[in-house]
C-alpha cells in the first residue's frame, strides 16, 4: 500500500492541541493544497481567515460577547469557555464560504467545496507533521461572530479549524468495516 493511502486511512483529528503551529511557509503549502479541491465551475467558494498570537484573545472576546447576546443568561463557566475557546491552540483558521447564484451550482454545491478545502486543510496540516480538528458549534452560526470576522452578508463560517501541535497520544481510531458503507448496485 503507499504511504500516501496509508496516511489517508489514519487520519485523525486532535482535540488537544499545544504549540507550535505550522509556520507561516507552512501554512502557505497547507493553504495550497486547499486551493485544489473540487470546485463545480471554478467559482472558487471559499476564502480562510487565520486567527493567530494575540488576535486569539480578541476573538475569544468576540464570542464572549456574541454568547452574551444569543444567551443574555449565559453562566460565568459558559462566558469562560467562550472567551477561552479560541486558546484552544496556536492556531485557527475560519473557513468561509461566499454563496453566489450560479446557474449550474447550488449553494449546497457550494458548502460542500468549502468543507472539502476544510478537510484539505486538515489532511495537508497533518502531511506537515502538526494536527488539527474541525470545530463548529453555535458561534459558528452565529451572524454577529460572523460580522465581527468580517464576513459579508453572503458567507458564512463552514468551520473552524484549530491547527497545532498534537498534545498527548492519538486517539484510538474504532475499526470500522468497508462492508458496513459500501454496497454494489
Ligand atoms: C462539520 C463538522 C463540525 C464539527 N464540529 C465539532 C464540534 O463543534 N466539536 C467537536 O468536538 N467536534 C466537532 N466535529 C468532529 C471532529 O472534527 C472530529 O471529526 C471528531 O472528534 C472525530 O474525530 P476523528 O476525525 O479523528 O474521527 C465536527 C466535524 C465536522 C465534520
Amino acid at each position: 500500500m503507499s504511504e500516501i493511502l496509508q496516511f489517508l486511512q489514519q487520519r485523525n483529528s486532535a482535540p488537544k492541541l499545544t504549540e507550535p503551529g505550522p509556520s507561516t511557509e507552512e501554512l502557505e503549502q497547507i493553504f495550497r493544497a486547499a486551493l485544489r479541491v473540487p470546485d463545480h465551475a471554478w467559482i472558487r467558494p471559499w476564502r480562510f481567515i487565520t486567527i493567530t498570537g494575540e488576535r486569539r484573545q480578541d476573538f475569544g472576546e468576540l464570542l464572549e460577547q456574541c454568547l452574551v447576546q444569543r444567551s443574555p443568561d449565559a453562566d460565568d463557566a459558559a462566558r469562560t469557555k467562550a472567551r477561552n475557546s479560541s486558546l484552544r491552540a496556536p492556531l485557527m483558521v475560519a473557513v468561509v464560504v461566499n454563496i453566489s447564484e450560479h446557474p449550474k451550482v447550488p449553494p449546497l454545491e457550494q458548502r460542500l467545496s468549502a468543507g472539502c478545502a476544510a478537510h484539505a486543510i486538515l489532511l495537508a496540516t497533518e502531511a506537515s507533521g502538526f494536527a488539527g480538528i474541525w470545530r463548529t458549534g453555535a458561534a459558528s452560526l452565529d451572524r454577529a461572530v460572523m460580522t465581527g470576522l468580517g464576513l459579508a452578508p453572503s458567507e458564512e463560517i463552514i468551520g473552524f479549524l484549530y491547527l497545532g501541535t498534537r498534545a498527548g497520544a492519538a486517539k484510538f481510531i474504532p475499526a470500522q468495516d468497508t462492508a458496513d458503507f459500501v454496497s454494489t448496485w
